[in-house]
This record gives structure tokens, C-alpha cells and sequence, in this order.
């Protein structure tokens, strides 16, 4: 973990040296938990969203997508149980003057635990080789059951703690456990108390008129309070979805490890609203869409998993996350939640209005029931470079640092490189560059050798770059390099538009997921 730790450290410098994340406001200093986006950043963004985008609206045409506004009505953060319940249990170490998340410092309790018992079934597996039996192991070894007891009693202590919402108990688990600050080593807290995660400003002109509003904490409820609009004008008949990417902002006390928990993010979500009763149905038939989405990027099918949920929302009837195995372990990067009619009926009685469905085939009228699938863009893009950097020992004795992009999502496609700056090679590459930048993002690059060329290519993780040499005046060809295996071949000019575009292009990543 220490040396996986080390990479990701590198991996964040490497975001910033190759313009991808930058600390926002870094010039005074950086404000925490809030990131910008450089130039190969945003282009890397903009296609993991164009991704999304394409594989709800292009590939359902039961999906349509809209783009509400960031300022809403304050009542609706009333009606979804946002102002009353969207806290954090909050706790303070009165001598480092730190602050963290209660649940949080329990749950780091629970990891420690468990990595004891990772340990012990890591070691016996050295031990034993071929012929060990984990299961058993895990069943019969006293120390790993003594850990086992001792987590199991933690987390129903824990679990029972955050369900009664007993800020107390959380603080004597704290207390009981031996949790120290990690900062000033001491266990001298303060009580735990509720910390909402909205952010407020004022709307208006004058002192008196002024309403306070709110910054979303997510975009979905934006869907909601637009479901008849779209239903309606789109006359779309159930079940349907609808689809939107937008920033939202939570005051995160815990944030950290760099863009995973950002207190500005951005958000992919989707509402399917479908017949009451058949929601578990589709909530299982979308955990297999969504799972499809992430492994047709080509990471690795093991780095993903379900997490499902035991502990549900009063709103909620089942729940899964799909993690990946980020360097500090497997993460949520998307949720998938069969959240009932709950919010389109909260909405119904906080503004009075019928909000149901009617069925012309059934002649019946409801409130249909919603399955939601949200996803964090920026959680995407962190899973995309942890799953893609590279530090490569190459056979020559030389290393270098590569990530090992999808194609179609790598800022640059094409770097067009001319060996020379003379005798007409930046010409003729410029001819070129000219007819292929209106088919996919070129780079053009002159400067430095051509080996150094190479290295910040696959640095950004361009996945194929054209040399022009003197040859190509002669006979039109362009050596053709491939980022991942190295390989270059000759091919003629008039091929490359086709060559490139094939391995970039969005429509074979959609394919991919069917
Ligand atoms: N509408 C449901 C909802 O917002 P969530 O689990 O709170 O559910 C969904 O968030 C996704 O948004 C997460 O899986 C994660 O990818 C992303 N996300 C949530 N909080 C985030 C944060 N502070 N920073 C970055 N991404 C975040």
C-alpha cells in the first residue's frame, strides 16, 4: 500500500506538470478541495462526458437529457430532505484545532481491523502455497476470528450508532476505541454534532427581499422538478429517463485524496422513471448497463466491483456503488439507487401539484417510481489515470512515464511531428495537420528530438504519433507510431484519417458496451 501510496503521489504531479489538474487559485496559495482543469484536463473531461452523454441519449431513445440551473427554488432542498438531513456528524480534536468526520475516524477503525485479518490470511497463503484454503482459514484461525469478533462488534455498534443518529454514542465509540488525533496524538475531542453540507448564498437586491439559497448538492433534483415538463412536451410514455451533467457543491470536511472528494464536482446522473413494482427489475438491468459502460473502457475487468448496500435510505429499496480499486483502495465511483416515488412525491406535497403519470394504456394514474444511476465525472477521470499511468522500465535500459488512455478519450489522437525544422518537412506536416484536425484533436510539434517528442506524447498518452521525414517528400508516407506497443510502420498519408479515426472513434467505444 505505502509503495501504491508513492505512485499516486507521483501520478498527482504528473496532473499537474502535464496540464491536466492544476490546485485551484494556486498563484494565492490554492483554496482546499477545489481543483482546475488544465488544457489536456479538460479535454479528457469533456470526452469521458461525451461518452456518458452518447451512451444514454444515442443508445436509449427512451432517454433525453436536459440541463437545469445550479440556483433552485430553496423549497425543493426542503422537500428532498436536504436542509433537515444531508449533514455530516462532525467532531473536533481541541488540541491540533482539527476537524473530522465522526464516521469517518470510525470507519478507518474498521479498515485497521480489517487489514489485521488481511495480514494474517496474506501471511498463512505465503505459508501454505498452493494448498491453502482461505475460507477455512478464515473460519477456524483463532486470531483472525478474535479480529473478526472485534469488527463485527465495532461496526454493529457503529451501524446501530449512525441509525439512531446518536451523536453521543458515536463520540464514546471514539473514546472507547483509543482514536487519536493523528495530528496532536491526543484523544482530548469535542462533542459530535450535525454539520449540513449545503452551501448558502443570497438571492436579491435589498437587505429585507433577500432569500437564501442554495449551491446543489446534486443534480438530480433538478430531474425531478422538471419530470412533467419534459414528460409532457416530449410526450414520453414510461419508462423513460432522463439524463444531465452538471456541478454541484458540498462543504466536505474530509477532502482528500485529491479530486475524489472535492467540495465543486461534477455530476453525470440519470432518473428512469418506471411503473411501480417493476423497479427492482430495472434497477438490476441498469447495475449490468452501468458495470458494461465502465469495463468497455478497458481497464482491467477485475479493478470493478458492487458494493451493495445493506443500510438503505428510508427512501431507497436497494442500492449498489461501483467501486474501483483506486490506489488507496477500491472507491465509489458511481451509485445506482431504486429510490421509490419518494422524491416525486415529496415534491407533490411541497408544491401542491399533481405530479403522476397517466397510463393510456392502463387507464391508471401514478407516481412513478425512479431508479437512479449517478456517476462523479471527476471520479471517472481519477479512476481513468490511476487504472491507465504507467512508469515503464523499457528493454533499451530506458523508463518512461506513459498512460495508457482509451483512445478515444485521450486529449490529443494524432501527434504530427516533422523530424526536422527545414527542407520543407514542417511544410508538408502542417498540409497534413491542416486536412486532419476537422476529424480528430492533432498536435502539431517540432521542437526537441524525436525520441523526447515521443516521451511527451505518451506523457498525455496520445495514442498514435506521425514523423515526417525526408522520405515522405518522395514517397507520401509517414512513419506511423503506436503509444502503447512501440511499434512504428510505414503506411501512406492517405491512410491515416482512416487508420486513426477507427481507433478513436466514440462509436466503436459505444459498441463495446453491447
Ligand atoms: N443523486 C445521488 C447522489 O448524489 P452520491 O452518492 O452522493 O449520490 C453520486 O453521489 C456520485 O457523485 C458519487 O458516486 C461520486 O462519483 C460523485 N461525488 C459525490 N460527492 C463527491 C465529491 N465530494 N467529490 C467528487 N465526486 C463526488
Amino acid at each position: 500500500m505505502a509503495q501504491q501510496e508513492e505512485v499516486f503521489k507521483r501520478l498527482v504531479s504528473h496532473c499537474k506538470e502535464y496540464g491536466f489538474v492544476f490546485p485551484s487559485s494556486e498563484i494565492y496559495d490554492g483554496l482546499a478541495a477545489v481543483y482546475d482543469y488544465g488544457q489536456n484536463g479538460v479535454e479528457l473531461k469533456n470526452n469521458i462526458k461525451k461518452y456518458w452523454w452518447e451512451s444514454m441519449t444515442l443508445m436509449h431513445e427512451n432517454i433525453v437529457g436536459i440541463d437545469s440551473s445550479i440556483f433552485m427554488h430553496p423549497t425543493i432542498w426542503k422537500a428532498s430532505g436536504h436542509v433537515d438531513a444531508f449533514n455530516d456528524p462532525l467532531i473536533d480534536n481541541r488540541d491540533s484545532k482539527k476537524r473530522y468526520r465522526a464516521d469517518v475516524l470510525i470507519e478507518e477503525q474498521l479498515a485497521k481491523i480489517e487489514d489485521k485479518i488481511n495480514k494474517e490470511v496474506e501471511k498463512a497463503a505465503k505459508r501454505f502455497g498452493e494448498a491453502f484454503d482461505e475460507a477455512k482459514f478464515r473460519e477456524t484461525n483463532p486470531r483472525v476470528l478474535e479480529h473478526q469478533a472485534k469488527w463485527n462488534a465495532l461496526h454493529q455498534r457503529y451501524s446501530d450508532a449512525m441509525n439512531a443518529t446518536n451523536l453521543d454514542e458515536l463520540k464514546q465509540i471514539i473514546l472507547d476505541e483509543g482514536i487519536v488525533c493523528p495530528i496532536s496524538g491526543t484523544h482530548n475531542w469535542t462533542d459530535v454534532r450535525q454539520f449540513n453540507l449545503m452551501f448558502s448564498t443570497e438571492m436579491g437586491s435589498t437587505a429585507d427581499s433577500n432569500m437564501k439559497v442554495y449551491l446543489r448538492p446534486e443534480t438530480a433534483q433538478g430531474i425531478f422538478v422538471n419530470y412533467l415538463n419534459v414528460q409532457k412536451t416530449g410526450r414520453m410514455k414510461i419508462p423513460f429517463g432522463i439524463a444531465q451533467i452538471g456541478k454541484a457543491f458540498r462543504n466536505e470536511i474530509v477532502a482528500r485524496q485529491f479530486i475524489f472528494r472535492m467540495r465543486e464536482f461534477e455530476q453525470m446522473e440519470m432518473q428512469f422513471f418506471v411503473k411501480p413494482g417493476t423497479e427492482l427489475e430495472w434497477f438490476d438491468k441498469w447495475k449490468q448497463t452501468r458495470l458494461k459502460w465502465h469495463k468497455a473502457l478497458g481497464l482491467g475487468d477485475n479493478k470493478y466491483r458492487f458494493h451493495d448496500h445493506e443500510k438503505l435510505a428510508h427512501y431507497a429499496n436497494a442500492a449498489t456503488d461501483i467501486e474501483f480499486e483506486m490506489p488507496f483502495g477500491f472507491k465509489e465511483v458511481e451509485g445506482i439507487h431504486s429510490r421509490t416515488n419518494f422524491d416525486l412525491s415529496q415534491h407533490e406535497k411541497y408544491c401542491g401539484k399533481s405530479i403522476k403519470y397517466f397510463d393510456p394504456e392502463t387507464n391508471e394514474s401514478y407516481t412513478p417510481y425512479v431508479i437512479e444511476t449517478s456517476i462523479g465525472v471527476d471520479r471517472t477521470f481519477l479512476s481513468i489515470l490511476c487504472g491507465t499511468f504507467e512508469e515503464e522500465q523499457l528493454e533499451n535500459g530506458e523508463s518512461r512515464v506513459v498512460l495508457h488512455l482509451p483512445a478515444t478519450l485521450a486529449p490529443v489522437k494524432l501527434a504530427i511531428m516533422p523530424l526536422v525544422k527545414k527542407d520543407g518537412l514542417p511544410e508538408k506536416a502542417r498540409e497534413i495537420m491542416d486536412d486532419l484536425k476537422f476529424s480528430f484533436k492533432c498536435q502539431y510539434d517540432e521542437k526537441d528530438s524525436i525520441g523526447k517528442r515521443y516521451r511527451r506524447q505518451d506523457a498525455i498518452g496520445t495514442p498514435f504519433c506521425c514523423t515526417i521525414d525526408h522520405d515522405t517528400l518522395k514517397d507520401n508516407c509517414v512513419t506511423l507510431r503506436n503509444r502503447d506497443t512501440m511499434q512504428q510502420e510505414r503506411i501512406p498519408i492517405e491512410k491515416l484519417k482512416e487508420i486513426v479515426s477507427k481507433e478513436v472513434s466514440f462509436t466503436e467505444l459505444l459498441r463495446k458496451q453491447i
